[in-house]
C-alpha cells in the first residue's frame, strides 16, 4: 500500500520557531513560497491549521492556490462559523478554480475558542450540531433541492434547483461539484462522543502520534466502531519530522534543537498536559523516564534529547506544537536516519496508518529534505502524476529522479 505525504502550510516559521529567538518574521510572500514548494516536491496535500497568528483558513488556501497546481488543501474548519451552505458555496467555487482540490478537516473546537467566534454548543451538544452541519454541507456541496430540516440547522430548498434542474447551488450560479463523492472530510476526535461522530462523518479519521503499536490499537476501535453502521475509513496521524544522512546526524540536530529551547516552555507544556487537580510540582509519573524527565526540569535543566525518545526513533521532545514530557501528543517527532524513518513510517503503516501530516522547521528547507532523503524509500500515494526531473531517465530504476525540482 502507498501512503500519502501531507507538509504544514501555516506562517510560524524558523529553525526554533517555539521560542521568540528561533522565529522568523514571515508573511504572505514566503506562504506562497511556501505551497510552491510543496508543490512541486511532490507531496499529496498541504494541512492549513487553525491556532496560531489567527490567519483565516479559506483564505489562506484561496490566496496560495494559484502558486500551486497539483496539491490539495487540507484546510480546518470549525462548524457553525459560516452557514453549511456558504461554506458548501465556497467549496465549490474552490473546487472549480483549483480542479477539486478542496478536503477539509473538521475540527471540533473547545469550548472557549468556539465562544469567541459566538458559538455557544457545550461539548457533547457541539457533536450533535457538528453532525448536522457536516450532513447539510454535503448535501448543500452536491445540490440538495429539498432544504435540510435539523434541530440545529435549517435550511430553506432552494429554488435554483427546482423540478430536477440544476441551475444553481445554494446561490452558487450553476456550480458544479467537482468531487462527485463531495469533498473528502478528515478530522478527529478521541472522547466517546468524538468517535461517536468521527464515524459518522469522516472519510480520513487523525490523530496526533504514537507508538505505532498504540496508534493502531486507537484506529482499530475507531474502524469497529465505523463497521457497527457499515462504514469504512482511512487513518492518518501528525508527525513531525527530524530526517538526516545518519541517525547521529538527526540526534545532534535534536539534540540542537534541545540546546535552543528554555526550560520555560517544558514547564508551560507540561502544566498543559497535566491531569485535572495535578500541579507541575505534585505530579508523578508511573512511568520511570518521564518520571526522570519531570524531576531534571523541576530541578531547573532540561534532560538530554535521548532521555525523550520513548521508542525506536519517536521523540517527544521540543517542538512548535508542544514539548509533550509526560506523554505523545501534537508534537510528537520521528528522529532518525531516512532508512529508520522509512521503516518507522512502514510500521505505522501496518498498524493502519495511511496518511502522514509532516513538518519540520524550518518549513521549506526540511520539506525539501525530507523529499530527498525520504521519498525515494517510500511507496507514496502522491495524489497525481509526478513529472519527471528527467524524462529521459524514465527507465531507470533511481526513484530520486522522481523529485519534481
Ligand atoms: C492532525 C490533527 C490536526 C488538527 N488540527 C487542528 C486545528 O487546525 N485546529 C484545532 O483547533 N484543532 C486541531 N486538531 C485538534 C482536534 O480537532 C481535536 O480537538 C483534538 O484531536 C482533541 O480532541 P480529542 O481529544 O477528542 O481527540 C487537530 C488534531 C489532529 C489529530
Amino acid at each position: 500500500m502507498a501512503v500519502k505525504l501531507l507538509w504544514y502550510l501555516t506562517l510560524p516559521d524558523g529553525p526554533v520557531p517555539w521560542e521568540p529567538e528561533g522565529r522568523w518574521n514571515t508573511g504572505f510572500d514566503h506562504l506562497r513560497q511556501l505551497a510552491a514548494t510543496i508543490d512541486r516536491l511532490g507531496y499529496y496535500g498541504a494541512l492549513i491549521a487553525t491556532g496560531f497568528g489567527h490567519n483565516e483558513i479559506l483564505t489562506v488556501a484561496s490566496a496560495t492556490l494559484s502558486a500551486t497546481q497539483r496539491i490539495k488543501f487540507l484546510a480546518a474548519i470549525h462548524p457553525g462559523l459560516l452557514t453549511p451552505a456558504k461554506l458548501a458555496q465556497i467549496a465549490l467555487t474552490f473546487d472549480n478554480f483549483s480542479g477539486g482540490r478542496l478536503a477539509l478537516n473538521a475540527i471540533n473546537g473547545n469550548d472557549a475558542t468556539s465562544a469567541a467566534f459566538g458559538v455557544h454548543y457545550g461539548h457533547d451538544e457541539r457533536y450533535d450540531f457538528s453532525l448536522e452541519y457536516w450532513q447539510a454541507f454535503k448535501e448543500s456541496y452536491l445540490g440538495q433541492k429539498n432544504g435540510y430540516d435539523g434541530k440545529y440547522i435549517k435550511l430553506a430548498p432552494n429554488p435554483n434547483l427546482s423540478n430536477g434542474s440544476r441551475r444553481g447551488v445554494a446561490g452558487g450560479g450553476g456550480l458544479q461539484p467537482v468531487q462527485t463523492n463531495g469533498v473528502p472530510l478528515w478530522g478527529a476526535g478521541t472522547s466517546p462522543a468524538g468517535v461517536a461522530h468521527s464515524v459518522r462523518i469522516l472519510d480520513t479519521y487523525l490523530s496526533f502520534a504514537d507508538t505505532p503499536e498504540r496508534l493502531g490499537a486507537k484506529f482499530r476501535n475507531v474502524a469497529a466502531e465505523a463497521a457497527k453502521i457499515g462504514r469504512t475509513l482511512t487513518f492518518g496521524t501528525r508527525l513531525q519530522i527530524i530526517v538526516r544522512e545518519t541517525e547521529g546526524e538527526a540526534w545532534e540536530y535534536a539534540q540542537w534543537l534541545v540546546d535552543r529551547t528554555s526550560v520555560e516552555y517544558a514547564i508551560e507544556s507540561i502544566k498543559r498536559q497535566l491531569p485535572q487537580g495535578e500541579t507541575f510540582e505534585s505530579y508523578r509519573s508511573d512511568n520511570p523516564q518521564v518520571q526522570k524527565n519531570l524531576e531534571t526540569i523541576r530541578a531547573g535543566r532540561l534532560p538530554k534529547a535521548k532521555d525523550y525518545e520513548i521508542y525506536p526513533n519517536i521523540w517527544t521532545g521540543p517542538a512548535l506544537h508542544g514539548f509533550n514530557v509526560l506523554a505523545p501528543l501534537a508534537g510528537t517527532t520521528l528522529v532518525g536516519s531516512a532508512e529508520n524513518i522509512a521503516a518507522r513510517i512502514r510500521e505505522f503503516e501496518a498498524q493502519g496508518t495511511s496518511a502522514f501530516i509532516l513538518s519540520g522547521w524550518p518549513l521549506i528547507d526540511e520539506a525539501h529534505r525530507v523529499a530527498e532523503l525520504l521519498f525515494p524509500l517510500l511507496d507514496i500515494d502522491h495524489g497525481f502524476e509526478v513529472p519527471l526531473l528527467n524524462p529521459e531517465r524514465r527507465h531507470l530504476p533511481d526513484r530520486r529522479e522522481r523529485a519534481v525540482r
